[in-house]
């Protein structure tokens, strides 16, 4: 059997209580990009009270644009009411300022997928949420141990990496760290199935489960792209016709944003240390160059 995290063995690292669900009554979203916004639309129709934080004001006005309007869909195929809708809203509270997340049982940080600008962060989440409070990742392939390593509650510190987009996807990868405790683990992965989500445990080995797999296929994907084997739109039908994919990989690189795709390939290379998963040269030329996908307009395909 491969080696595999076990947390029985770190007792040593745990202090104060760990959270159980039913103590969590605030979380604290980090980062209202894509996933953050996802997030925070799905914990606060769960009913959890939310402190979003972002870097700046128009960060926060965007994703509670987006929240908005994606509420406003869920209404319109009656999946949720204009009351609760309203409601939901109202559970939310945007902000610039750190300490507001001092209110919070549980963080979880979705700012972008570079390590140093995670550490610095989960560093001061650790100076200013009380000892207790759970701090989870939603990193696509950083490891969650290293997160830790920064913290003075080891034991505390967990993936939850939801997928895109999080009102609409069923699953969410639980990443235990060496250190993760037990409880801390159970209490994330409670916490995920009360978000209507179905969670499903990965071992920390960089890009979990879910890139492992998907990334190098995406990679792939620009690889026949970058040689002349197919234009974008027949690599993307010979895959959603052929296989059945709901989205062909240079569309879903493009949802995806190529930025991040680029970070968790680059996470692939230097921590599995093969070069089969080195970036395409075509990937790295397009986040140079801005075209970051469906949020800059222009990645594979173009977006109005
Ligand atoms: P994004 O670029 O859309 O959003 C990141 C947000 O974080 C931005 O609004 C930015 O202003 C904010 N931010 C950056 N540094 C911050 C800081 N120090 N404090 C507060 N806010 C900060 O990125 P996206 O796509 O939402 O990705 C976020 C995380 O989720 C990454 O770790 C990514 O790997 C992971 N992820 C992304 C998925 C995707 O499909 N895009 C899927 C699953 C996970």
């Amino acid at each position: 059997m491969p080696w595999q995290c076990q947390s029985k063995s770190n007792k040593r690292n745990r202090k104060g209580k760990t959270m159980r669900l039913e103590d969590i009554r605030n979380i604290a979203i980090i980062g209202g990009g894509t996933m953050g916004n996802g997030i925070v639309h799905v914990a606060a129709q769960t009913g959890y009270h939310v402190v979003l934080l972002d870097l700046d004001k128009k960060y926060l006005d965007r994703a509670m644009e987006t929240i908005s309007k994606n509420m406003d869909r869920q209404v319109k195929k009656e999946i949720m009411t204009a009351e609760a809708k309203a409601e939901s809203l109202a559970r939310i509270s945007p902000t610039t300022d750190i300490s507001r997340v001092k209110e919070c049982q549980l963080v979880i940080e979705a700012i972008i997928e570079k390590l140093e600008p995670k550490l610095d962060l989960f560093r001061k989440l650790d100076e200013i949420t009380p000892k207790d409070t759970i701090l989870a990742s939603n990193t696509s392939s950083l490891p969650i141990t290293r997160l830790a390593t920064v913290t003075k509650r080891p034991d505390k510190v967990v993936g939850m990496h939801f997928m895109n987009p999080v009102p609409m996807m069923k699953l969410v990868e639980m990443i235990r760290g060496v250190a993760t405790s037990d409880e801390t683990f159970e209490t994330a992965t409670e916490l995920g199935k009360k978000m209507g989500k179905i969670p499903v445990p990965s071992q920390d080995y960089p890009g979990f489960i879910a890139n492992r797999i998907l990334m190098p296929m995406i990679n792939e994907a620009v690889y026949a792209l970058f040689e002349g084997v197919g234009t974008a739109e027949d690599i993307d039908t010979v895959m959603k016709l052929g296989m059945a994919h709901p989205m062909g990989p240079l569309a879903l690189a493009d949802f995806i944003g190529l930025d991040i795709c680029l970070d968790i390939l680059n996470v692939l290379h230097e921590g599995l240390g093969d070069p089969k998963y080195r970036p395409c040269p075509l990937l790295k030329k397009k986040v140079e160059a801005g075209y970051l996908g469906r949020k800059s307009g222009h990645g594979f395909f173009m977006y109005d």
